[in-house]
């Protein structure tokens, strides 16, 4: 049999699957039913620094404000916690379960990140992941404004908290190799890629916009390519740092690729809001058939084992990438269909 444990946040893992930070992590009996259904550890749901505010009577327009806190909030109605209450849900989960239990923190300003994060590791959370998704469309605010922020949270809250700390990133960041390097040097033991944006829907009836992640709030499968792309890449850049691989996991092959781009771990949500928990199991299952297919004694074994022949992350390697593609495919008005359009494969010699 393979072995399927893994390191992680210098915790030992027993797989490398993790429930991702969702309303299927928000209380201590639903983590009970991850770590049943197989998984290797949970990221609990998150608490928004806008819970914080409100305490404080001065929560007034977070949904304005802060898109991604309201994209969550409309997929987790009446899920709002005080950090009591989140503190207990961790005491409780580490009194039933075995699985390393993962807090996390959403916050847009870093004040407030330090109290929640002390409290959560007092309250027994075995590592933090912090989520630095701050989505703002001031134009005086500019990128390396951002970043310097961003550094600012992380260093905060790691001179704050001896527990390991992950970071999720967000993928809309011009530079995000470098972004990495710098939230390394700021403190992250792990780097999260890549968390989720909220984009924009519109019902053509009422004219209103909406915040929208796709279909139900929930990912497909295409979501994981852009992801898989940058694991590939810090992997290779930042060997020493562990990664955990986030978005688009639907079936069994995109689990294995992202171990094999480099991930120590994969996390995993729209799936099991999809087809239920027991999908774990089917996940574990098919990676450790692979594995034994393939010869592979454990996850460690195949973790960035990826060929790198051609170097994925180079400016020329992604100019000629898209060159390639754009030569190689062609889009032809389809006469038989009333003039549909119809994408074509045109390989290049
Ligand atoms: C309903 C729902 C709630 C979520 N809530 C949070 C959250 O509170 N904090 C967070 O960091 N990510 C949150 N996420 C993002 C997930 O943790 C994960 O990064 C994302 O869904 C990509 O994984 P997937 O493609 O497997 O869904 C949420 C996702 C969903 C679908």
């Amino acid at each position: 049999m393979s072995d399927l444990s893994v390191e992680y946040l210098g915790l030992k893992l027993k797989n490398p699957l993790i429930v991702a930070s969702s309303g299927l992590t928000r209380n201590a009996q639903l983590i009970g039913q991850c770590e049943a259904a197989g998984a290797g550890a949970v990221v609990m749901k998150s608490i928004f620094e806008e819970d914080i505010r409100r305490r404080d009577n001065s929560f007034t327009d977070f949904l304005a404000t802060h898109p991604e806190a309201s994209g969550y909030f409309e997929a987790e109605v009446g899920l709002v916690y005080g950090a009591h209450q989140y503190c207990e849900e961790i005491k409780k989960a580490k009194a039933q379960v075995k699985i390393p239990v993962i807090a996390s923190v959403n916050c847009a300003n870093p004040r407030w990140w330090l109290d929640y994060a002390v409290q959560l590791e007092g309250a027994g959370a075995d590592a933090l992941e912090i989520n630095l998704s701050i989505p703002d469309v001031n134009p005086a605010v500019s990128g390396s404004d951002y970043e310097g922020t961003f550094q600012e949270i992380v260093s905060a809250v790691r001179s704050r908290v001896k527990i390991p700390l992950a970071v999720k990133m967000s993928g809309q960041l011009t530079a995000p190799q470098n972004m990495a390097q710098k939230l390394v040097h700021s403190g992250a033991d792990a780097l999260v890629i890549f968390n989720r944006q909220s984009g924009l829907d519109i019902n053509l009836n009422t004219r209103r916009a909406f915040s929208s992640k796709g279909d139900q709030g929930l990912s497909t499968p295409h979501s994981i390519y852009y992801p898989l792309r940058w694991v590939t890449i810090l992997h290779e850049m930042l060997p020493a740092i562990r990664i955990s691989a986030s978005g688009g996991v639907h079936s069994v092959e995109s689990f294995i690729k992202y171990l094999m781009a480099g991930a120590s771990t994969v996390q995993v949500c729209s799936l099991l809001y999809r087809k239920g928990l027991k999908e774990i199991g089917a996940l574990l299952e098919g990676l450790e058939a692979f594995l034994r297919r393939q010869g592979i004694k454990s996850v460690e074994e195949l973790r960035g084992s990826v060929l790198r022949d051609l170097p994925v992350g180079t400016r020329e390697q992604q100019r000629l990438e898209y060159i390639q593609l754009s030569e190689g495919h062609y889009l032809e008005v389809d006469s038989t269909d009333g003039g549909g359009l119809t994408f074509e494969s045109h390989p290049k010699d």
